[in-house]
C-alpha cells in the first residue's frame, strides 16, 4: 500500500517535469519570433530590444544598459491604464502584454503585433516556461 503510494507520487512528479521540460522546449520554438530584436541565455547582449536573461521578477524598463522608451519606464515606475500597478514581470503580467503590447502599455518602441492564433494561450504559456527559466546572468534555473 505504502510503496503504491510512494510509486504513485514518483510517477507523478516524473510527469510534471516532463510536462515543464516539453513546455521549454516548444517555447523556444516559439520564441524565434522574438530573435530579431531578443537575445536569451549564456552571453545574450542588447540588440534592438533589451536582452531577455533575468526577466522572471524584473521590473520593466530596469535593465541597465538599455535605452528604453519613456512609456517603458514609466510602466516599471508607476504602471499603465490597462496595467495592473507598477509592472513587474512575472507570467500574469507578460501573458497580457505579449497578447497586445501596445495595448498594455501604449507608446514603446517594441513594433510587435503581439502572439496570436487559437492556441495563442498555450504557446505563451510556453514562451514564459522558455524565458523564465534564465537567470540574470544566463544560467538556467536549478529546479
Ligand atoms: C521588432 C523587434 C521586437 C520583437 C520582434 C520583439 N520585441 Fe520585445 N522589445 C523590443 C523593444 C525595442 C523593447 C523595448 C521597448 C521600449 O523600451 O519601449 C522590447 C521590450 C520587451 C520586454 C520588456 C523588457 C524589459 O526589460 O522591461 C519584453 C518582456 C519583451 N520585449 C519580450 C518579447 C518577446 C517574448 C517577444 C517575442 C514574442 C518580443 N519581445 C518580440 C523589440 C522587439
Amino acid at each position: 500500500m505504502v510503496r503504491k503510494f510512494v510509486l504513485g507520487v514518483v510517477t507523478l512528479v516524473g510527469l510534471y517535469g516532463a510536462a515543464f521540460a516539453q513546455n521549454a522546449t516548444k517555447g523556444a520554438q516559439v520564441f524565434d519570433v522574438c530573435r530579431s530584436c531578443h537575445q536569451i541565455g549564456p552571453n545574450a547582449v542588447n540588440m534592438l530590444g533589451p536582452c531577455l536573461n533575468g526577466i522572471d521578477g524584473r521590473r520593466a524598463g530596469t535593465l541597465p544598459g538599455y535605452q528604453y522608451s519613456d512609456a517603458m519606464v514609466a510602466a516599471g515606475k508607476t504602471g499603465t491604464a490597462a496595467s495592473k500597478g507598477a509592472v513587474i514581470w512575472n507570467e500574469a503580467a507578460f501573458s497580457q502584454y505579449i497578447a497586445d503590447p501596445q495595448a498594455m502599455i501604449p507608446n514603446i518602441k517594441m513594433f510587435f503585433a503581439g502572439i496570436s492564433g487559437k492556441d495563442k494561450e498555450q504557446k505563451i504559456k510556453d514562451l514564459w516556461a522558455y524565458i523564465s527559466q534564465f537567470n540574470a546572468d544566463g544560467s538556467i534555473k536549478k529546479q
